[in-house]
């Protein structure tokens, strides 16, 4: 094995044999272990709950319906296929143009038609995931660095970093403030990376928030606007969670900031967006860079080649988000749907005294274990995780791989099962929880302490802990993991 690492070290790149894709994070990890033992209702219900996943699928009967309404809009069916040779043969990396229409015109559709999006400032690329990567290639050059307030989405440390050469340096947020991006933060930030002599090209933020849920309010965005602009660095802010928002306040675009007259360089603002979130489909890969800057299109329009959406998807995407009243339609029942499942989740982990930070967009809940640490070290939040993927077999996420910088807060993801699922991974937590009381304790006084902040009222656990303990049969739970978590 050490012969062989050591031989492909020399006959492989680099970027081949290096770690910069960052798999070695228990995000990945805790990926690893539910593919190893998926959950499935019938087949194995012992398995691990994937809860790791951001997904949203709570209203593809919808898209499912529209696809059956409309065969013409895919070329592969006998009202389609008369268009299929000119879509095969189309190359034009611009993209179809009713394409890029319908995609501005959605955008501004999941931001409450509030602002209106450019076509010709639309660039294509492989989801969200590869517009990051082609901002990155636009605007900085290996070495340079870009500011990212923490919590943050972990895969940016591979899209961003990986292939590029460029560093991602934290803005610490806390939990004192609900994770807050306060100028005081981004100073420091800009002030230390200056001191190590690392040249910032911008700032990136994500609105909504993963994994907090929350989105900016607009003094933030123009606190935000003003700071980038100062420096005369970018703001990159990728916004693929918009029309994921299910409960007030509205979602608030940069765009609007921009529209607002706010004084600052166009020239530096770019937006990431893509339909992986909004309309939940990841496995198209339509990404989009929409950038104010007309250098900035025109080198990622020549970039993308690397990364074009295929024009059989840009095909069916075009006459789908074409159709008013279908989007209409889909953006408002999805956000009905995602608010009805936060609802169900919250709900069920407030009764059990679980408090997650409130938050009114995302498809998942970033929730509060810290009191369950046995010390407030990252050491103890990764085997608290453990014992939650090992045995109470729900893959969460924990805060650490998200750059977080206190201990004890996971991501749960919510929006990516159907609802049995939903109350099976709720019986799994309510049983671990009632099986720790003891723990619970220290933890059931903090919150009371932070009723405010937290979304969730502790009576029901008090409830519940007078009541005898019943065990659930689809519990995989066979004893006090939360004993064993504070004790080994
Ligand atoms: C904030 C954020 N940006 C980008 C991505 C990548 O999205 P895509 O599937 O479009 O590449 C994700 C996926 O989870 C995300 O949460």
């Amino acid at each position: 094995m050490v012969f062989m690492a050591a031989n492909q070290a020399q006959l492989l790149s680099k970027i081949a044999t290096g770690n910069g894709h960052g798999e070695d994070s228990p995000y990945f990890d805790g990926w690893k272990a539910y593919e190893t033992d998926p959950f499935h209702l019938t087949k194995n219900p012992h398995g691990v709950i994937q809860m790791g996943l951001a997904e949203n699928q709570l209203s593809f009967e919808l898209v499912q319906e529209w696809i059956m309404n409309n065969p013409k809009a895919s070329i592969c069916t006998a009202e389609g296929v008369g268009e299929f040779k000119d879509i095969a043969i189309f190359q034009d990396y611009h993209g179809l143009p009713e394409f890029r229409t319908a995609v501005a015109k959605f955008m501004g559709k999941a931001r409450g038609n509030r602002v209106t999006f450019d076509p010709d400032r639309i660039v294509m690329s492989g989801g969200a995931t590869g517009a990051h990567e082609m901002t990155a290639f636009c605007l900085a050059d290996p070495d340079d660095a870009f500011l990212v307030p923490t919590p943050y989405y972990p895969g940016f440390d591979r899209d961003l970093r990986w292939r590029t050469g460029v560093q991602l340096l934290p803005v610490v947020c806390e939990s004192s403030n609900n994770f807050k991006v306060t100028r005081e933060a981004l100073e420091a930030a800009y002030e230390k990376a200056q001191e190590a002599n690392i040249r910032v090209k911008g700032l990136l933020i994500t609105n909504p928030s993963n994994p907090l849920g929350t989105i900016l309010d607009r003094e933030t965005l123009r606190s935000l606007v003003r700071f980038i602009n100062e420096k005369n660095i970018h703001l990159i802010c990728d916004e693929i969670y918009a029309a994921t928002v299910f409960s007030q306040p509205d979602f608030i675009s940069i765009a609007e900031i921009l529209d607002e007259g706010i004084d600052c360089n166009h020239d530096l603002i770019h937006i990431v967006y893509s339909l992986s979130k909004d309309m939940g489909f990841p496995g198209f890969r339509v990404g989009i860079v929409y950038s104010y800057n007309d250098a900035v299109v025109s080198c990622a329009r020549k970039m993308s080649s690397f990364g074009l959406v295929s024009t059989q998807t840009q095909h069916l995407i075009a006459s789908m988000l074409s159709d008013d009243e279908f989007v209409e339609r889909f953006i408002a029942e999805s956000a009905n749907r995602l608010a009805k499942r936060y609802r169900l989740f919250t709900r069920g982990l407030s009764q059990l005294g679980i408090g997650c930070l409130k938050s009114n967009a995302g498809l998942f809940l970033w929730m509060d274990l810290h009191s369950l640490l046995k010390d407030q070290t990252f050491e103890a939040e990764m085997t608290l995780w453990r014992v939650i993927i090992k045995e109470v077999k729900l893959n969460v996420s924990p805060g650490s791989s998200f750059h977080c910088s206190e201990p004890g807060w996971f991501r749960v993801c919510f929006a990516n099962m159907d609802h049995s699922t939903v109350e099976i991974a709720l019986t799994r937590i309510s049983t671990f929880v009632i099986q720790n009381m003891e723990a619970m304790a220290p933890l059931r006084r903090q919150w009371r302490q932070k009723e405010l902040k937290l979304s969730f009222s502790s009576r029901r656990l008090e409830d519940i802990m007078k009541s005898p303990c019943k065990m659930s049969p689809r519990s995989p739970i066979p004893q006090s993991p939360m004993v064993k978590a504070r004790t080994c």
